[in-house]
């Protein structure tokens, strides 16, 4: 499903962010990605989500070496994930809505069907967000915004989610409610990555992490002592 091998990854500085990495997940598994402030997390997390290529080694994606395979592969395997970055990106003058339904339409669902539309209805019903419906992104507190990323991600039915902080702006109840979203994701088959600094969820939702460190990983596999 996932595979890293001796995956490496430098930007313009010749040290590496990341230093031959190893991992592989299956179907369904969620792990933590962990570290401090600049210790890869998103720099791994680009990379899953098809935004980098690695500088050394191989990541496979569903079976697809990313590097190596065809622009319509790719496209398959994008349309297959559900990312939430960092920085949100939400389209600032589209509705929260067409947001969502954009993105589920460009995972390849030709026309929105009545599913997709009580699909995406009921995420924004369960993350607070349905008096928000209409209104476009621009006006958002931070906290929405990354709700609405988050059930944008959601919405497509991913086979990968690929959640980069995405409880970084929640206060505690909207934390367990979109932690609750990504286990039942797992639950349901979807592999999820999530890269965090937030212990309670961790202690309170015990899954293996990768921490990361001096662009070395530390894999926990059983649940997460950190
Ligand atoms: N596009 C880039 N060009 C150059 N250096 C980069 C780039 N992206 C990340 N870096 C560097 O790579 C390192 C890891 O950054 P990354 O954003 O992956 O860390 P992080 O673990 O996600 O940190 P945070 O917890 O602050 O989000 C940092 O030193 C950062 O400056
Ligand atoms: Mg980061």
């Amino acid at each position: 499903m996932i595979s890293l091998k001796a995956v490496s990854k430098s930007y313009s500085d010749p040290n590496r962010v990341l230093d031959h990495i190893n991992l592989e997940l299956k179907r369904g598994d969620f792990l933590y990605v962990l570290g401090g402030t600049g210790a890869g997390k998103s720099t791994l997390l680009r990379m899953l989500a098809t935004e980098e290529t690695p500088t050394q080694g191989i990541l496979s994606l569903f079976g697809y070496p990313v590097s190596a395979t065809s622009a319509s592969t790719l496209q398959g395997i994008r349309r297959s994930l559900g990312y939430i970055p960092q920085d949100i990106r939400l389209i600032p003058d589209l509705s929260v809505y067409d947001n969502i339904a954009l993105s589920v339409s460009l995972a390849g669902k030709r026309s929105m069907t009545a599913q997709s539309k009580a699909t995406i209805n009921s995420l924004l019903d369960r993350l607070g967000l349905s008096a928000k419906r209409d209104k476009p992104a621009s006006v958002l507190s931070g906290g929405e915004a990354q709700r609405v990323a988050v059930a944008r991600a959601l919405a497509r039915s991913p086979e990968l989610i690929v959640a980069d902080e995405p409880t970084g702006a929640q206060d505690q109840e909207f934390t367990w409610s979109l932690m609750d979203l990504f286990l039942r994701a797992s639950l349901g088959g979807t592999t999820v990555v999530i890269a965090t600094h937030d212990k309670e969820i961790i202690r309170r939702v015990p899954k293996p992490c990768a921490v990361l460190k001096g662009g070395r990983m530390l894999l926990e596999e059983a649940y997460c002592t950190y």
